[in-house]
């Protein structure tokens, strides 16, 4: 489905005229199959946002190649539907002059061909994520963190896209509304058979909900190991971040 090739991501350090670059992503290259839950986990700071963006499109890579189902993931065309993204910041990913039907709406456009038409096709989104459809004249400001976030969901699945990328999307969650919402995505992906690339620093969330995870460590990718295989990584680095769940 995902196919990512040696790619390299710097930014400019320090001030607008200094030349200085960090280099936030070095030579990042692998897989993501159809259906599969790719997780990307790594301390703050070791390039899974910036990772995340790439994959959406939103920012390009400085050298090397994505491609979603064989084409170039910097076509909107090939992202337009195929792919959506849940973000950790709910509240700012809604807009707050939006009512729930309004910002599930949004993406919606752009599908044409929708059995039922889009009124039903809200109501049943909504459903899906454990909203009543009386939410949809809510907004933003009217709903609880795991509501709000919950919309977020609705309209990330609302184009069935065949891959929902969450960048940190539960960690602002409370504890209980974290597992509810885990269990929520859970079903969201057998009732659609879509693949998730799941970023997160919480190796527990990680675990519960992926069937790989990739250990980013300084923007370089650590190790990629399936989830039963966990306890049983290489490298000192993963051994160590592990060691804060399993101890
Ligand atoms: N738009 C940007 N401009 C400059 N530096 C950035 C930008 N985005 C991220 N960075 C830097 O890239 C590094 C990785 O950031 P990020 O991808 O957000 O990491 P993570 O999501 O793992 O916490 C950080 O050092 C951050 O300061
Ligand atoms: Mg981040």
């Amino acid at each position: 489905m995902l196919s990512v090739d040696c790619i390299e991501k710097s930014y400019k350090k320090g001030g607008l005229f200094s030349k200085k670059k960090e280099q936030v992503l070095k030579n990042i290259s692998f897989e993501c199959k159809r259906g599969e839950c790719l997780g990307i986990i790594g301390e703050s700071g070791s390039g899974k946002s910036t990772l995340g963006r790439l994959l959406l499109g939103i920012e390009k890579p400085d050298r090397g190649t994505i491609f979603f189902e064989g084409k170039s993931v910097g076509n909107r065309r090939v992202r337009m539907g195929n792919i959506s993204a849940v973000f950790q910041d709910y509240t700012s990913s809604i807009n707050p002059f939006y009512t729930v039907e309004e910002a599930i709406l949004e993406p919606l456009h752009m599908k044409k061909e929708l059995l039922g038409g889009v009124q039903s096709k809200i109501d049943q989104v909504l459903c899906q994520v454990g909203l009543n459809p009386s939410y949809r004249k809510k907004y933003p400001h009217e709903l609880s963190g795991g509501e709000a976030q919950r919309v977020c969901i609705a309209r990330a699945v609302s184009t069935e896209p065949k891959c929902i990328l969450f960048d940190e999307a539960i960690s602002s969650l409370d504890g209980s509304v974290q597992i509810q919402v885990l269990e929520l995505l859970k079903n969201l992906r057998k009732l659609y058979d879509m693949g998730y690339i799941f970023i997160t620093h919480d190796i527990q969330a990680a675990a519960y909900i992926c069937d790989r995870v990739m250990i980013i460590r300084n923007g370089e990718i650590e190790e990629i190991v399936k989830v039963e295989h966990l306890k049983d990584v290489q490298s000192a680095y993963s051994k160590k971040l592990l060691q804060m769940i399993i101890a």
